[in-house]
């Protein structure tokens, strides 16, 4: 989809479709809702006294113009109370009328610049919200379909149209943003949507190296022998049951002078999660394709950053492994070897993530970033607290959880902080090595916190446990079906602050 930025009157646009809005209770509209409305003899001030359109959030209301303006139809996106309105209103409404537009078959739409009327947003925020969601309401992962390459019914251009010449050059900075941030979830959501036969940890290797290149990044990529050298036991460990051998992925942005402090991002790349040995049951194992999406959104955060070119330093780090049960497969009661030499009693091959990131953390202790961030769909006990609604994380410094926050705001994927609790590595004692890789049933996320945090040491840490919001069931707003994308952009805005920050 082409976005752009047009100079001019909303009412003599040809889209197919022109996207106008309402906030619930107004009963005459202004701004480009209002000259639309009148352009068609006030059809839509009528439908509002027939109550029909009442603004209410997600109601939308195609209104055919019948030759009455040049474009041939009106899609009134209704905007909820305007108390309660926020730019990620925007992202939804775009979501979703980018795929009421494209049910009808129009191939272009053009919309006014939502929240920068009556609700008074600064007008470059709307548009970049305005880009992202409808870049990720559009979205679509079709490439296994029959015809998968058809894109003859997506929306092919997108004109954002402003009257007020002066707001032209901030709205296209906001378009350029929005269009990177939303592009940045779908590769996201490309790779996690990937069946597990399509991405095994070389193709996720390789997907990570076309987009490091595209963005002008490093991006190395270590092999099995490599990972031998090293003394990642844990990883090899993981992965010893699989045909398909590990890798380890790096990449790295530099925006500052080197020497400053690097911020390692850090991604559970589990391109299949059998469970191993302690074997997954049947119902649901398909959704396990996804388990590489932590890693899959640090390797589209690199990208987007690389885009962006904040005055950072930032050092990447994917382990990628599958988790299978074959005849060389990890054993519970096996003990695994890390990098830093601690050792790790296995009691469940299915706490597997717990273990390829601990080797990624050594590596990053061993390199020095700080802080760290770690993002993995670790635990079903996370998913079983939070549901769909909000992504939970853990964090050792309250300066980098106000972060983590701040930046979900501004992405719009929720984000809820959870406590650490260190007596919970008692549970975590072993007989035989330096810890075990479970603890206690209760609490499940925050064990496989303090497991982590055993390998992080001293080091300023937040962990970011995205088992809940990985995928979705539903299409709403800016999500469909499938892989969200989180979060992907949450972990740019994080970094962008992170730069501000210095
Ligand atoms: N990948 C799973 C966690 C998961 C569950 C992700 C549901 C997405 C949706 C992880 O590797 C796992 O299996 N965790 C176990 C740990 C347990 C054995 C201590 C779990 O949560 O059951
Ligand atoms: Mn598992
Ligand atoms: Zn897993």
């Amino acid at each position: 989809m082409d976005i752009k930025v047009e100079a001019g009157d909303i009412t003599q646009h040809n889209a197919k479709a022109i996207i106008v809005n309402l906030f619930e209770g107004v009963t005459r509209p202004g701004g480009g809702t209002g000259a639309v409305d009148k352009a068609l003899g006030g059809g839509i001030s009528q439908l509002i006294a027939e109550g029909e359109i009442k603004g209410k959030a997600a109601e939308f209301t195609m209104i055919h113009t019948l030759g009455r303006i040049p474009s041939p139809r009106v899609l009134v996106a209704g905007l909820g109370k305007q108390d309660s309105f926020r730019l990620n209103n925007i992202r939804n409404l775009m979501g979703t009328a980018l795929r009421r537009i494209r049910a009808t078959g129009a191939k272009s739409a053009a919309t006014i610049v939502h929240g920068a009327g009556i609700a008074g947003l600064d007008p470059e925020a709307c548009a970049q919200a305005i880009a992202e969601g409808a870049i990720m309401g559009a979205y679509r992962f079709r490439k296994y379909k029959f015809n998968g390459d058809d894109s003859s019914t997506d929306v092919e251009t997108l004109s954002i149209v402003e009257q007020d010449k002066t707001k032209l050059a901030a709205l296209r900075r906001g378009v350029e943003r929005g269009v990177i941030l939303g592009t940045a979830a779908c590769h996201t959501r490309d790779m996690a949507n990937e069946p597990a036969n399509g991405l095994p940890p070389k193709e996720m290797a390789a997907r990570a190296q076309a987009l490091a290149k595209d963005a002008g990044l490093e991006c190395e990529v270590l092999d099995e022998k490599k990972l031998k050298e090293l003394g990642m036991g844990a990883l090899l460990g993981v992965s010893a049951g699989s045909a398909q051998p590990p890798r380890f992925i790096i990449i790295k942005y530099r925006g500052k002078p080197a020497g400053k402090k690097t911020l390692g991002l850090l991604g559970k790349g589990i391109t299949f999660d059998s469970g191993g040995i302690s074997i997954k049951p049947a119902a649901g194992m398909e959704a396990m394709k996804g388990d590489m999406s932590g890693g899959a959104a640090i390797i589209s955060t690199m990208w987007a950053i690389g885009k962006l070119k904040p005055k950072v330093n930032v050092t990447a780090l994917i382990p990628a492994s599958e988790n299978m049960p074959g005849g060389n497969a990890t054993k519970p009661g096996d003990v695994l070897r890390t990098m830093n030499g601690k050792t790790i009693e296995v009691i469940n091959t299915d706490a597997e993530g717990r273990l390829i990131l601990a080797d990624a953390i050594c590596y990053a202790n061993k390199e020095g970033l700080s802080p760290i961030v770690d993002v993995a769909t670790l635990t079903g006990a996370m998913q079983i607290a939070l549901g769909p609604g909000a992504t939970g994380f853990m964090s050792t410094e309250d300066s980098l959880a106000d972060a983590i926050n701040a930046a979900g705001e501004a992405s719009g994927e929720k984000m809820w902080r959870f406590p650490l609790i260190a007596d919970y590595k008692e549970g975590m004692k072993s007989n035989v090595a330096d810890i075990k890789n479970t603890g206690n049933r209760h609490g499940g996320a925050i064990n496989a916190a303090e497991f982590l945090r055993y390998f992080v040491e001293d080091t300023p840490w937040v962990h970011i446990d995205m088992a809940g919001t990985d995928d979705s069931d539903k299409e709403k707003g800016v999500w469909v079906k499938g892989s969200t994308g989180i979060p992907t952009r949450t972990l740019i805005h994080f970094v962008l602050g992170h730069a501000a920050k210095g």
